[in-house]
């Protein structure tokens, strides 16, 4: 099974961008393959890693449920198909492949296909040492994730009480879900140059969490941001980088 980290958090509070790093330390770093999972409605993952994106799982699952998969066609069993076309959903990126889930279902009833792409997805994970997933905002929709075990739960958050706050929310939301998370981490992003400040530390420690790690505020990455230039080319000694990097080596087993 992959080493699965997922990525989750408030809306724009750096989920994406942090995905793109830790997608880098993994390839680069440990020179491992990451399978790349754009769970995110609207796709930008793939932007960050500045990679084309691909076909999308909800084209399957909307395919699967209009019986639309020419079986007579290809002479393929049903199961057979729902594989080659996941297969062919996976863009090829070198030291990563990308995978892109697409919209969220419909109003149909998706029971059966959503086991038969459980499946399916389950064994692409396998193929890879590690799997990286960029979620949408919020968290209700991890429940409906089709994988659910995760070995590192990233909670993003910006250094604000609000931020503090959501945190806390998040976190009692994971307790809730059905979803089996090994190791949960709250990472602060875009910590401003003079550091967290005094009141959000006071109000994350009445909240009962622990920081694991912070990422500066970063220009080079705001740069980037503004240019559509691909993160994996953002400086190797960038200091945000350099976080993500000291937070994953942390969390991440390499045996
Ligand atoms: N550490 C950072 N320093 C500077 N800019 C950052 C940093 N992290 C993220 N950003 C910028 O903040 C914006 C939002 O980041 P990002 O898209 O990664 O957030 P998100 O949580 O994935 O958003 P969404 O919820 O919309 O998916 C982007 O413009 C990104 O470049
Ligand atoms: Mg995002």
């Amino acid at each position: 099974m992959a080493f699965t980290i997922a990525i989750s958090g408030k809306g724009g509070t750096g989920k994406t961008t942090l995905a793109a790093l830790i997608v880098r330390y993994i390839t680069e770093e440990l020179g491992k393959a990451v399978l790349a999972i754009d769970a995110d409605p609207n796709a930008t993952l793939h932007c960050a890693l500045g990679v084309e994106a691909g076909g999308t799982i909800s084209d399957i699952r909307e395919d699967i449920l209009e019986n639309k998969l020419k079986l007579a066609q290809t002479g393929l069993s049903k199961e057979r198909l729902i594989e080659y076309e996941i297969q062919e959903c996976v863009r090829e990126c070198g030291r990563f492949d990308m995978l892109t889930m697409g919209r969220p279902e419909g109003p149909g009833c998706y029971c059966y296909v959503n086991n038969l792409l459980r499946k399916y997805l389950g064994t692409l994970s396998r193929g890879f040492p590690f799997a990286v997933i960029d979620n949408e905002a919020g968290m209700e929709h991890l429940s409906r994730r089709t994988d659910n075990e995760v070995d590192v739960l990233l909670v993003v958050t910006e250094p604000t009480i609000v931020g503090a706050n959501s945190a806390l929310n998040i976190h009692r939301l994971t307790e809730s879900l059905p979803i089996t998370v090994r190791t949960k981490a709250l990472l602060l992003n875009r910590v401003p140059a003079a550091g967290v400040h005094e009141e959000v530390n006071k109000r994350l420690q009445s909240n009962g969490l622990k920081v694991a790690g912070t990422v500066a505020d970063d220009e080079e990455i705001m740069e980037f941001a503004v240019t559509g230039k691909s993160l994996l080319e953002l400086s190797p000694t960038n200091k945000a980088y350099e976080s993500v990097k000291m937070l994953m080596a942390k969390y991440i087993e390499t045996n």
